[in-house]
């Protein structure tokens, strides 16, 4: 299974990197705030943290040990 949405937001990773490097949000919080994902269930929270360190937007799916938030 592959991951690459906030699917609360209904928001791609891949557009979530977008808007985030156009309004130099650098963090899940910034974007929680922005209110452009991470504000419902939290599942992509662990997706975002590496997409905005790796740049990556399609993840596989991470087991529940690695999915703090
Ligand atoms: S998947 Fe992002 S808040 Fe639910």
């Amino acid at each position: 299974m592959v991951v690459d949405r906030c699917i609360c937001h209904e928001t791609s990773f891949l557009e979530l990197k977008e808007i985030a490097r156009e309004r130099g949000l650098n963090s899940v919080e910034e974007l929680r705030e922005a209110g452009l994902s991470s504000t419902n269930c939290k599942l992509c929270v662990p997706y975002i943290k590496r997409m905005l360190e790796t740049g990556e937007t399609k993840f596989d799916l991470l087991k529940p040990d690695k999915r703090s938030v």
